[in-house]
């Protein structure tokens, strides 16, 4: 069985910070409520100029730079979004483009803010089997231009940023159990409901705000604690771990009240978990990406750590994966 793992890490994070006191201006919302009911204290936010795939670009080049691997050597690249460029092509293509990875098979994956954990977990299968030696996996988002910047229940909660991996085989540790979940009888709790071909563009929609995210925050808030917790477990029995195993998790940072629920019922200490919503709020696809790149730059993660990735978004989707760094 070949031992597939990250040999490259990399991140994106526009320059612009949008601040709570920034947002006490735009709604109705204060920063004691935004800190103490979230956890987010700021955000990034990409110039008009800068869309998914050159956020997810530059992250990329992060990656490569320290994976040793050059654009032109890379077989596979995934981006996962839920803000792709435009409907079609695919972010991926556009990447590979701005890249210059010609050899590169590219396409996109749509699982929300579970989407770097889906897209890890594709490439692991395609290098498994044989059919590409390395895979670049990227997650990109810039949710501010699916935010409604009008509505004090969400626009608090969302940033933009990408975050990027390379994948390959390893001689020592890599993926040791994967894990993931649909649910889509639970669409509704999460979505952005026009633009596409249920409802496509039309003056109504943009009238009645609809191509904006709608979220039943407290119905997901429920939800994500079980089924993270869940996913962790599933990943772990799988490997046939223990929780006191896991040296850091890195979770995909929605709220940081959902993420210390999760960690208490898995019985792990805060010191165990990676956050960095504080500074960037919940980027999709991009949190878990680029919280896994802050964790290396960082060195809290070393070589022969047990790393837990673990994500769960719109569809409602889920996924974790146990890594032997
Ligand atoms: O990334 C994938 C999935 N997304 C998530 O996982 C998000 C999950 N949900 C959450 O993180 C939380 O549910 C929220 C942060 C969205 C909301 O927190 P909550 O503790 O569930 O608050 P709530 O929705 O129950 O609202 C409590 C109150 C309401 O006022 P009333 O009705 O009690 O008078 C809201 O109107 O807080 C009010 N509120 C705000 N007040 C000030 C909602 N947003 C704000 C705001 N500033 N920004």
């Amino acid at each position: 069985m070949k031992k597939i793992g990250i040999i490259g890490v990399g991140e994106y994070l526009p320059k612009k910070v949008l601040s709570n006191a920034d947002l006490e201006k735009m709604v109705d919302t204060s920063d004691e409520w935004i800190t103490t009911r979230t956890g987010i204290k700021k955000r990034r936010i990409a110039l008009p100029e800068e869309a998914s795939s050159d956020l997810a670009t530059n992250a990329a080049k992060d990656a490569l730079k320290n994976s040793g691997l050059k654009a032109q050597d890379l077989e596979l690249i995934i981006v996962a979004t839920i803000t792709p460029d435009m409907q079609f092509p695919s972010t991926a293509c556009i990447v590979q483009a701005k890249l210059g990875a010609k050899k590169a098979v590219c396409f996109d994956i749509s699982a929300a803010c579970a989407g770097f954990v889906y897209a890890i977990i594709t490439a692991q299968q395609f290098i498994a089997r044989g059919a590409y030696k390395n895979a670049l996996v990227i997650g990109s988002e810039v949710l501010s231009t699916v935010t409604d910047w009008k509505d004090r229940n969400t626009c608090v909660l969302f940033g933009d940023g990408a975050g990027a991996a390379v994948l390959a085989e390893v001689r020592s540790g890599g993926i040791l159990s994967t894990y993931l979940g649909s649910d889509g009888s639970l669409a509704e709790l999460l979505m952005v409901p026009a633009g596409g071909s249920r409802t496509p563009a039309s003056h109504k929609t943009i009238d009645k705000r609809l191509h904006y995210i709608k979220m039943q925050g407290n119905e997901v808030f429920k939800l994500a604690v079980k089924i993270m917790a869940d996913a962790a477990q599933s990943a772990l029995k799988q490997a046939g771990l223990e929780c006191a195993d896991i040296d850091l998790v890195i979770p995909h940072q929605a709220n940081i009240r959902i993420i210390m629920a999760m960690a208490k019922r898995l019985g792990l200490p805060s010191s165990k978990i990676y956050l960095n919503i504080e500074e960037y709020g919940n980027m999709s696809s991009a949190s878990t990406a680029a919280a896994l790149c802050g964790a290396v730059k960082r060195n809290r993660i070393k070589k022969g750590d047990i790393v837990l990735l673990d994500a769960f978004g719109a569809g409602l989707v889920w996924g974790a994966c146990l890594i032997k760094w």
